[in-house]
């Protein structure tokens, strides 16, 4: 297995360009089903996450062909992906995919609304929480699926198609809104969904549903109104800028220090950590394409009190990666999470390089150290993974990271792309 090496203590000087957004690029690439048309995707991110999904939806039926491409200027703008599922020839999503990537799932509303059935591999839970379905299956049920649980597979039934139903969630999730926004599309008459997610991926699911024809009311709020169409049509889109890999290398460049511009992204995107970041004594320019991400590396940064909340409050997913920056501090910082259960994985990995912070039910609160020291860690999941080089960037000597397998789900040519800034981080290739 790989791992990643990193000797901490330098300042970064550069630009990193943003890749495209893997939790937006998975449900775009989901939508596919929806038509018989073909659906082309560019800015689509390098990442190990989508190869499994195109796994996936090959198995469905679906061709895909996959182009690297070039912009005028000679560099890279992402992959571009052309999906066509001109027949649905499997409507079972195997537990072997699902289990390894739970936005698998995402194709059981699709599916049903397509074909009027599927069988989906229940995705079970995961290092930071249980993560059920019941919001994905309440919803389908309320617009006529029938659905069982059966050895470990949603196995639903919608012989007459789906119809339009009112649905409020209980509470927000982003899977479910973007499942029942897909499954709404091609549904009979009108579907309400209340208390949506309103996160930017989500949008970026409007839009490229839009172009393929679906009429959606709403964007951007917590009430989607969808009029169901018999069908949608293939479409041409771009993925959205990751706001989570712009947040993660904003926090590179607060925590080692310099000067960093991220380009090929938005700021608007990552207001609430823009804002978090500015309270912590770190100065953010917005640019045209993007934003500056500076700090004097002997400038102290501030601790700062976090409260993960759904969009626009400050995400779950950038969670782990402000906390490797407030160990560092010159205070105190309380994080509190509230999306998932189990997301503190990083805690102790963060404590063997010397951080200082006691976890208190879903509260940790962090005292920052006179300075981290390199040490071997272990990645736990994909944003864990990454807080640990975050910190290995700060700490002195060299930090190693198992487990990387974690980070080549989410993050493009990470490495390269702290290098190319100043860092001192390799791969190390595993046996
Ligand atoms: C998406 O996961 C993201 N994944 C996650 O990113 C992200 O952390 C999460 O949204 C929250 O922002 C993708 O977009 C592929 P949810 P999702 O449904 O959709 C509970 C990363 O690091 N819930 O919004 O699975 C659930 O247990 C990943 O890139 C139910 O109770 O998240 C959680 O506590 C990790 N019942 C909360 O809602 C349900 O039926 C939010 O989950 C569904 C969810």
């Amino acid at each position: 297995m790989d791992s990643i090496r990193i000797r901490g203590g330098k300042p970064l000087y550069g630009t990193i360009e943003i890749s495209g957004a893997k939790n937006a690029a998975l449900p775009l690439m989901v939508a596919s089903l929806l038509t018989e048309g073909t659906v082309n995707l560019g800015n689509l991110p390098h990442v190990a996450d989508i190869s499994t999904l195109i796994n996936l939806l090959c198995q469905h039926g679906v061709k895909a062909h996959l182009n690297g491409e070039s912009n005028e200027n000679g560099s890279s703008n992402g992959r571009t992906i052309s999906l066509t599922a001109e027949e649905i020839t499997s409507t079972e999503a195997p537990y072997e995919i699902v289990r390894k990537m739970r936005a698998g799932a995402l194709v059981l509303g699709p599916l049903l609304a397509r074909v009027g059935k599927a069988k989906v591999s229940l995705p079970g839970g995961c290092a930071i929480g249980t993560r059920p379905m019941n919001l994905h299956l309440e919803g389908l049920e309320a617009m006529g699926a029938t659905i069982k649980i059966d050895a470990g597979y949603m196995i639903a039934e919608a012989p007459n198609g789906l119809k339009g139903a009112e649905i409020r969630f209980d509470s927000v999730s982003v899977g479910a809104t973007e499942d029942l926004l897909m499954a709404a599309c091609l549904a009979e008459g009108v579907t309400i969904l209340d208390n949506a997610a309103r996160e930017p991926e989500i949008t970026d699911l409007v839009h490229l549903l839009q172009a393929m024809g679906a009429d959606i009311d709403g964007e951007g709020t917590e009430r989607l109104v969808i009029t169901g169409k018999p069908r949608l049509h293939g479409a041409n889109y771009s993925v959205m800028p990751d706001r989570i890999e712009t947040g993660t290398y904003a926090i590179a460049a607060a925590i080692a220090g310099g000067r960093i511009e991220l380009t090929n992204t938005r700021a608007d995107l990552v207001s609430s950590v823009v804002e978090v970041l500015e309270h912590a004594g770190v100065s953010i320019e917005t640019t045209d394409n993007g934003l500056i991400v500076s700090r004097d590396p002997a400038s102290p940064i501030k601790g700062v009190d976090i409260l993960t909340q759904p969009y626009p409050g400050y995400p779950t997913d950038m969670q782990a990666q402000i906390m490797a920056l407030m160990t560092v501090s010159t205070g105190a910082s309380m994080i509190t999470e509230t999306i998932f259960e189990n997301r503190f994985m990083h805690v102790p990995e963060l404590t063997r390089l010397g951080a200082n912070i006691n976890v208190h039910g879903r509260s940790a609160m962090v005292r920052g150290s006179d300075g981290l020291v390199g040490a071997p860690v272990m990645a736990t999941d994909l944003r864990a993974s990454v807080s640990l080089v975050l910190a290995g960037l700060a700490a002195s000597g060299e930090t190693v990271i198992n487990r990387v397998y974690h980070l080549d789900r989410g993050y493009e040519r990470l490495e390269e792309k702290l290098a190319a800034c100043g860092a001192d981080i390799c791969r190390v290739q595993g046996s």
